[in-house]
C-alpha cells in the first residue's frame, strides 16, 4: 500500500511517501481502506519524538480516519466488509489502509461526508469531554478559548456554543477569528494585537467562568487571570511549545480550579463519561448541528506539507488528507 512513512524522527519533512506493507489483521481487529484522514498536533509531536509516548520507527503517522471496512477478523461482531466507518488510532492513518481494534471504529452516520467524519475524531472528542465532563460548562457561562482557530480550539468554540455558553475566542489572526465568529463566538481577541490581560478585562468585566487552553506558553497566565471567583481553567495542550508556570497565589486569591484533560487517561479512567459523550457527539454530527471546519486539504503525497501547516500553527480548523 502507499503510505506516509516516518523512518527517522524529525520535522514534518522527515515523512515521505513509499510502498509499505499493509499491517496484518489480528484477533479482534479490522482493516479499513482509508478515504480521508485528518491531521492533529500530536501527529507532529510523534514524528518529532516529542509526544508523551514514542512510536518506534519506521511508522505511519495519522490518528484519525474514515473509510470502508475491507477485512474483519473472525469473531468480530457488528461490522462487515463494505461498512463506512470512522475511527481513531495512535498511528497508521496516513496510508491507503489502516488496521485497528474493532472497538476503535464507529459507523459513519447517514448523510455525513466522509471528510467531515474523518475530521471529527480527535479534536471534537477532546473539546467535548473538556467542556462537558471536565469543566461541566453550563448554559449562559462565559467561556474563553485559546487557540480558537486551531483544531481543538475551534471545536471548543463550536461545542461551547452548542452547550449554551457565551464564547470569547482568542487567536493570532483576523482569518482565524472570522472563522470562530462564523461558528458563534461573540467576543474576538487577537492576542498579537495588544495586551491579552487588558483585552480580556474589557471583553469580560465580570470575569470568565471557564478557560480552555490547548496552547500554553505566554497566553495561559493572562487567561487564568481573567477568571472570576471559583472559575475553572482546563489545560489541554502546549502547542506553543512552552509549558506555563502559574504563580499559585493567583489560584488561591480567586479560589480557581485548575483541571487537566488527557484523552487516553480519560478513556481508561472515565468509561461512563466517555460512552455518554460518544452518543451525544454522534447525534451532533448526524444531525448536522456540528460540522467540522476543514481549512485545508492535501493529497497523500503532500502529507509532509499538511503536517508542516499544523506544526507552524497556521491551520484553520482541521487539515484533511484525501486519499
Ligand atoms: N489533552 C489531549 O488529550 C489532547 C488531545 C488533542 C490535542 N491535544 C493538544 O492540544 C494542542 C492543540 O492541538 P490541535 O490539534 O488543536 O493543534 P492546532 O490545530 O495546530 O492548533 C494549535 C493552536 O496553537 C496555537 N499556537 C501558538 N503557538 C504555536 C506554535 N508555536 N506552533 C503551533 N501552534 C501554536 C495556534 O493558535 P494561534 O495562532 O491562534 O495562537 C494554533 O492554532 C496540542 O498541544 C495537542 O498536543 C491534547
Amino acid at each position: 500500500m502507499r503510505a506516509a512513512v516516518c523512518r527517522a524522527y524529525g520535522p514534518p519533512e522527515a515523512v515521505a511517501i513509499e510502498d509499505f506493507p499493509s499491517p496484518s489483521v489480528g484477533p479482534g481487529q479490522v482493516r479499513v481502506r482509508v478515504s480521508a484522514a485528518a491531521v492533529n498536533f500530536p501527529d507532529v509531536l510523534l514524528v518529532a519524538n516529542k509526544y508523551q509516548i514514542s512510536a518506534p520507527v519506521p511508522f505511519v503517522p495519522g490518528s484519525e480516519f474514515a473509510g470502508v471496512v475491507a477485512w474483519v477478523a473472525d469473531g468480530v461482531h457488528g461490522l462487515a466488509v463494505g461498512d463506512g466507518v470512522t475511527g481513531t488510532a495512535m498511528v497508521g492513518a496516513f496510508a491507503e489502509e489502516v488496521v485497528v481494534g474493532a472497538s476503535a471504529v464507529r459507523p459513519i452516520p447517514d448523510g455525513v461526508d466522509v471528510r467531515h467524519a474523518a475530521a471529527f475524531g480527535v479534536a471534537h472528542r477532546t473539546a467535548f469531554h473538556v467542556l462537558r465532563s471536565v469543566a461541566a460548562v453550563q448554559p449562559g457561562e462565559e467561556l474563553v478559548v485559546l487557540g480558537a482557530g486551531g483544531g481543538v480550539g475551534l471545536a471548543a468554540v463550536q461545542l461551547g456554543v452548542v452547550l449554551g455558553a457565551s464564547v470569547t475566542a482568542v487567536a493570532s489572526s483576523a482569518e482565524k477569528l472570522e472563522v470562530a465568529k462564523a461558528q458563534g463566538a461573540t467576543h474576538l481577541i487577537d492576542h498579537r494585537a495588544g495586551d491579552l490581560r487588558q483585552a480580556l478585562r474589557e471583553a469580560l468585566p465580570e470575569g470568565a467562568d471557564v478557560v480552555v487552553d490547548p496552547v500554553g506558553g505566554a497566553l495561559a497566565e493572562p487567561a487564568l487571570r481573567s477568571l472570576r471567583w471559583d472559575g475553572r481553567f482546563v489545560t489541554v495542550g502546549y502547542a506553543s511549545g512552552e509549558i506555563p508556570r502559574i504563580p499559585l497565589n493567583l489560584v488561591l486569591l480567586k479560589g480557581i480550579h485548575i483541571l487537566g484533560f488527557e484523552f487516553y487517561g480519560f478513556m481508561t479512567h472515565s468509561p461512563g463519561d466517555l460512552q455518554r459523550g460518544e452518543e451525544e457527539l454522534s447525534d451532533l454530527l448526524a444531525s448536522g448541528r456540528i460540522v467540522p471546519h476543514i481549512g485545508a486539504s492535501f493529497a497523500l503525497e503532500e502529507t509532509a506539507a499538511a503536517l508542516r501547516l499544523v506544526a507552524d500553527g497556521q491551520a484553520v480548523g482541521k487539515v484533511v488528507i484525501d486519499l
